[in-house]
């Protein structure tokens, strides 16, 4: 119970984060198209940090040691602040489809999978609803959605770091950079475990 409520306050607190910070970027933007799309690249990427730590927080502790258990131990509420977060993120794509300003059919497929994942991972995840596919199969999910989210924002961000001057540079290859560096380090700990195993066996 105390686990259930840890997680809600978590949710609420990432979901309340990325509406404030919404309404001051449509404040200062402009309630348009404009603002609108500032939002977006803004819970982008208070998303993206709330998604890091979560998928690679586990492999940060095998990579580099205890240093990064409290990561490692937060890892799901990391992860359902990142669905919050999303929530903002996609009211926020209904409200430019509303004011007919869509996002083209490429975006709504990539971004519309990485959804679709987010929302299945977040009901699996509540009251271990996750339990009726059994150790393997949740872990088969996790592995699929996860890298699959991790792909969509690696892809973004690594489209056109350099270009655009230095405020592009600084918009974009931190957060590539970050983007990059997850997947590496979950591969590392894959191979350093596999490693490990071997030299038991
Ligand atoms: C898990 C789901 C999602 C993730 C991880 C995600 C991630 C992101 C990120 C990182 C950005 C910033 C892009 C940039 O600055 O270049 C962004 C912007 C945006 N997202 Fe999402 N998003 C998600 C869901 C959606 C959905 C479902 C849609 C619409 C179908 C959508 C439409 C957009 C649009 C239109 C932008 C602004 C793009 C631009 O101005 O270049 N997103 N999203």
């Amino acid at each position: 119970m105390m686990t259930m409520k840890r997680l809600v306050v978590w949710m609420a607190a990432a979901g309340l984060s990325a509406a404030l910070t919404t309404a001051v970027v449509l404040y200062l933007q402009g309630f348009n198209e404009h603002g609108l799309g500032a939002a977006l690249f803004v819970t982008g990427r208070l998303a993206f940090l709330a998604f890091w730590p979560s998928y690679c927080g586990a492999a940060l502790v095998i990579v580099f040691g205890a240093a990064f258990v409290p990561l490692q131990r937060r890892a799901r509420e990391f992860g359902l602040a990142f669905a919050a977060i999303i929530a903002v993120h996609s009211l926020l794509v209904l409200w430019l489809t509303l004011i007919g300003a869509p996002p083209g059919r490429t975006i709504f497929l990539e971004f519309g999978i990485a959804l679709g994942w987010t929302v299945l991972l977040t009901v699996l995840s509540f009251n271990n609803l996750h339990q009726w596919l059994g150790r393997r199969g949740w872990r088969a999910v996790k592995f699929l959605g996860m890298n699959y989210i991790a792909y969509v924002f690696a892809l973004d961000f690594t489209r056109d770091p350099f270009g655009g001057g230095l405020k592009h540079w600084l918009e974009y290859v931190p957060f590539a950079v970050l983007s990059i560096v997850g997947p590496c380090m979950r591969l590392l700990a894959f191979l350093q475990r596999r490693g490990e195993l071997a030299t038991i066996h």
